[in-house]
């Protein structure tokens, strides 16, 4: 099974390369290049489980021609690098004549476990050339169940914890083995690897990958994931030895919210004692192998150097009881027990799909304070998310602490009451006299402020450095204007969300809470997909909320749901309708038709719970814990605020939601091909919109409640009759009278309310929002020192102080849906067809912002656009990547007042012009560059 892996490096890739192109001699040199192979949105992925994986590549051009497209593609899989060679091909597809370069699923003989294939492609282009053959790429199968794992147990410690939670020292685990059989070199080492809790994986003293904190949090009753790393490097010949640390992680230790749960544990709530779970595979040049498996031969210990560990709490680490040489064969273990074997858990053992949380950038200390004598803070000057290394100088047997914040006390002390039960502190223990580096593994922090304490003297600046640790998704959007505070404010939104994507999008990463929270991700999905690439995140994640769906149909208002669907935090309208947005939005922005195929079944059950309890299509009952538009402009604690008018009346609210659900659960069926179900669902949502309007909505366009938020959901969503937009709109607008023109919307009305004032007329008043500095506003944020979104509007305000330290993150991204605003409808990037096969560029540039640009690399290539205003003229440059066409907006009405290139427009080739009556003039452009210029 195992034997027909191969060894695949990056320097034998790049060889492959120069022969590739001989078969594509024959036709004319093309002008497209395929580049950034990818399977299953992953570069060279090594665990690969789906039966049919999904390739997907981008085109480039050197050449200055526009309206390039691609006509044919060829893709071939060989199980060696000989791809040329007929023997070893697995599957090729033939000349296939298709414009797709994303999706396209693998159609060969199903592959084994661990098997690795290469693959490249070759493109044909419109003007008929072909491109060289790709630089190959490849993937590795998994392993696919659990007989693939061979006599691999799972395996902990065999203390016995003592009753109740409190955390436990890390387990470490060791196994000598020996690779003295073979003479030969290693060809090729795999390992696999999971845990109940969190694995930290060493071979002979080396670190295994740069993952932290795996395997990720899943419900660890229905899935548990795993990874794999290539070890081929680690391998000495003669004698090894493989080691583990394992971690409390989410699996035994601390979880958002437990502590709240009535009658729950504290922590463990999946369980109490990590376990592993391995599987190492070596082959050797001579074609032997040897596999090495966790099973009670291997030795344990809880007597290492980590005391306790815990996400949200902290790690506490005594150098004393290092062990050093544990992970390195010849290493004296005779005081270590052999490791326990357990059943294997009921979950199945799934390959991670998403990106790794890992530590992705560096922040390095921009100033320490000493408020009090001995009590050093550093300032990280942003906010952010991970931990620290730390090299300190101390005494044989002194602790230094290390407790972290996200903002400082007046006086300049740290402000922990927000962190609630989350105590983000760790220890360290020094073993000798002098300095000494440490850093954290189990455990991550929201932070800009570290509090030291313990030391003798005042460290050096350089003694602290950020570690900042997120999910890895590649960062493919840019933003940048004329105004630096919104600048800034398009940096906090991007720091937010990476704080917040660590293995599930969280709703803050500092307090006891860190959930998967539904509404949240609802609200802020569209943005995070232009500032990353989140395809292969909502991948893992979307099947989390299927596991946590109740069985009556409600999704949970956060998945993963620890605390049992069925009983409580489930069946919240516009929390559980992530599960029915969130996977459209994926299939909007990436063209990904299975994720939607996976979960159709459960989001009709959502829309079929909400319609049985409620068959007069009004969502008055079973709303669970109604959160309503959270957060809105009346939980504001302001001098001569309005105490009520902001907030959505909760059954309107839930019923926009359950529309606008039932109507995506229509478009996800007629995306299937479903016919009866689209038009069952379209009638109901049909139904359901008449209802609305018969209840909430008066002839005048007066919707119930008289909100901004209502008319800017009821406009966002489609539930006003065309007759009564124009009134609802100018009722939308008066309601900024109480509120002295300020913003009063929540989490979900928000960037409805940006939206529809910039597409109903009314866009000065949404720059006038996004410029504001009063509060509440983002500039007020900006202006008083945010680096992140706050979760409330006034979650600090001059003179007041903090809100209410029980919910007061600093970091949460909810209100940062403003992004989408920013490059949707500012800059006026939107994907047209699914996954960007066509976009519409239609910006609305607006008063006292003189320019703006936003690029966003889509799974077809990058996409930007940039204007610039002067004296009422319009300059817009555009730039479409190859085989996308793109629907230009320009914000006139006469096309004669247009020029592309310096040309008029109705001159231009390369510029169709489709509609102009009537309406801001449109045209259609293919791929390439292209500079308008519209006059007053
Ligand atoms: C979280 C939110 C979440 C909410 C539910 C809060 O405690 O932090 O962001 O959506 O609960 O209303």
């Amino acid at each position: 099974m195992l034997q027909t892996w191969i060894r695949l490096g990056a320097v034998a890739l790049a060889s492959f390369a120069l022969t590739a192109f001989a078969t594509a001699r024959q036709e004319p040199k093309g002008v497209l290049t395929p580049t950034g192979l990818r399977c299953e949105y992953l570069v060279n992925p090594l665990a690969v489980d789906v039966a049919k994986p999904r390739l997907s590549w981008e085109l480039t051009t050197s050449s200055d021609k526009r309206n390039l497209t691609q006509t044919a593609y060829e893709i071939v899989v060989a199980k060696t690098r000989n791809l040329d060679g007929k023997d070893d091909r697995v599957w090729t597809s033939g000349v296939v004549k298709s414009p797709s370069t994303c999706q396209i699923e693998y159609e060969g003989p199903r592959l084994q476990a661990g098997q690795s294939v290469v693959w490249r492609v070759r493109v044909w282009d419109n003007l008929g050339g072909a491109s060289e053959w790709s630089a190959p790429a490849l993937w590795s199968v998994g392993l696919l169940n659990p007989q693939d794992w061979g006599s691999a147990k799972w395996i902990g410690d065999p203390t016995s914890p003592a009753a109740g939670t409190t955390p436990l020292p890390s387990p470490m685990l060791r196994k000598n083995f020996s690779t003295a059989h073979s003479k030969e070199k290693v060809d090729h080492a795999v390992v696999y690897v999971s845990a109940l809790g969190l694995c930290d994986l060493w071979i002979n003293e080396r670190h295994v990958g740069d993952q932290a904190l795996a395997p990720e949090w899943t419900d660890y009753t229905k899935h548990v994931q795993y990874q794999a790393y290539d070890v081929t490097n680690y391998i000495e010949s003669g004698d090894n030895c493989i080691g583990a640390l394992l971690g409390d992680g989410w699996y035994a230790g601390k979880v958002g919210l437990a502590g709240i749960v009535p009658g729950g544990p504290a922590r463990a709530i999946y369980g109490r004692q990590p376990r592993l779970l391995v599987r190492l595979d070596i082959s050797f040049a001579d074609g032997t192998h040897r596999c090495i498996v966790s099973d009670n031969t291997w030795e344990s210990t809880l007597t290492g150097p980590i005391v306790s560990n815990d996400l949200l709490d902290g790690e506490t680490y005594d150098a004393r009881r290092e062990m050093r040489g544990w992970n390195k064969p010849g290493f004296d273990a005779s005081a270590w027990a052999h490791a326990v074997e357990f059943d294997a858990p009921a979950a199945a053992v799934v390959a991670q799909p998403n990106g790794p949380i890992r530590v992705n950038r560096e922040l390095h200390a921009v100033a320490i304070t000493e408020p009090k004598p001995g009590v050093y803070i550093f300032d990280l000057g942003q906010n952010m998310v991970g931990w620290c290394r730390v090299t300190f100088t101390g005494k044989a047997g002194a602790t230094i602490t290390m407790r972290h914040a996200e903002v400082l006390n007046p006086h300049g002390s740290i402000y922990t009451a927000n962190l609630r039960g989350a105590a983000q502190t760790d220890r360290y223990t020094f073993a000798a006299d002098g300095p000494a580096t440490y850093e954290p593994r189990f455990t991550y922090h929201g932070f800009r402020y570290v509090e030291v304490t313990g030391l003798s003297s005042k460290p050096p600046l350089d003694s602290l450095v950020g570690r900042v640790a997120n999910s890895s998704a590649p960062e493919v959007g840019s933003f940048e204007c004329s105004d630096p505070m919104v600048n800034r404010l398009w940096q906090n939104i991007l720091w937010t969300q990476r704080g917040n994507l660590m293995g599930v999008p969280t709703d803050c990463p500092q307090r006891d809470e860190r959930c998967g929270w539904m509404g949240d991700i609802l609200a802020f999905a569209p943005t995070a997909c232009f500032n990353m690439d989140m395809a292969a995140f909502l991948t893992k994640w979307i099947p989390d909320t299927r596991d946590a769906q109740a069985a009556d149909g409600r999704f949970a208002d956060f998945s993963p749901h620890p605390y049992g669907p069925d009983k409580r935090f489930s069946g919240v309208p516009a929390w559980g309708d992530a599960g029915v947005f969130v996977p459209w939005v994926a299939y909007r922005y990436y063209g990904d038709q299975r994720i939607l195929a996976e979960q159709f079944d459960a989001a009709v059950r959502w829309v079929e719970y909400i319609r049985a309890k409620n068959p007069d299509l009004l969502w008055k009952k079973s709303r669970g814990n109604d959160y309503g538009d959270w957060l809105n402009a009346d939980t504001l604690k302001l001098e001569g605020w309005p105490a009520k008018g902001a907030e959505v009346p909760k059954d309107v609210f839930a019923t926009m939601f359950f529309y606008r659900s039932t109507q995506i659960v229509a478009e996800m069926a007629k995306v299937l091909g479903k016919t009866e179900e689209a038009t069952k669902y379209g009638e109901l949502a049909d139904n359901i919109g008449r209802a609305f309007e018969t209840a909430y909505i008066s002839q005048d366009g007066a919707i119930t409640g008289d909100t901004q938020a209502g008319y800017a959901l009821a406009l966002h969503f489609g539930l006003v009759p065309e007759a009564l937009r124009a009134q609802a709109t100018a009722r939308m607008i008066d309601r900024f009278r109480p509120y002295d023109g300020q913003i009063s919307t929540g989490f979900h009305s928000t960037l409805p309310l940006m939206t529809q004032l910039s597409l109903r007329g009314h866009n000065d008043d949404a720059y006038r929002l996004l410029l504001n500095r009063k509060m509440p506003s983002w500039g007020y944020e900006v202006d008083h020192g945010a680096t992140t979104v706050w979760e409330r509007w006034d979650g600090w305000v001059e003179g007041r102080g903090f809100q209410d330290p029980g919910m007061n993150s600093f970091a949460h991204y909810a209100i940062g849906a403003v992004g989408e605003w920013m490059y949707g409808t500012m800059l006026g990037i939107q994907p047209d067809s699914p996954g960007f096969a066509s976009v519409v560029i239609h910006p609305h540039p607006g008063p006292d912002v003189e320019w703006a640009n936003a690029s966003y690399h889509s799974i077809r290539g990058p996409i930007a656009c940039a204007w610039k205003q002067r004296e009422k003229q319009l300059r817009l440059s555009v730039t479409i990547p190859p085989n996308v066409m793109a629907m230009v907006v320009l914000p006139t009405r006469d096309a004669a007042k247009a020029t592309v290139d310096g040309k008029p427009l109705a001159n231009s080739q390369d510029v169709t012009i489709e509609k102009s009556a009537d309406s801001e003039v449109q045209c259609r452009v293919g791929s390439g560059s292209y500079e308008f210029v519209v006059q007053p």
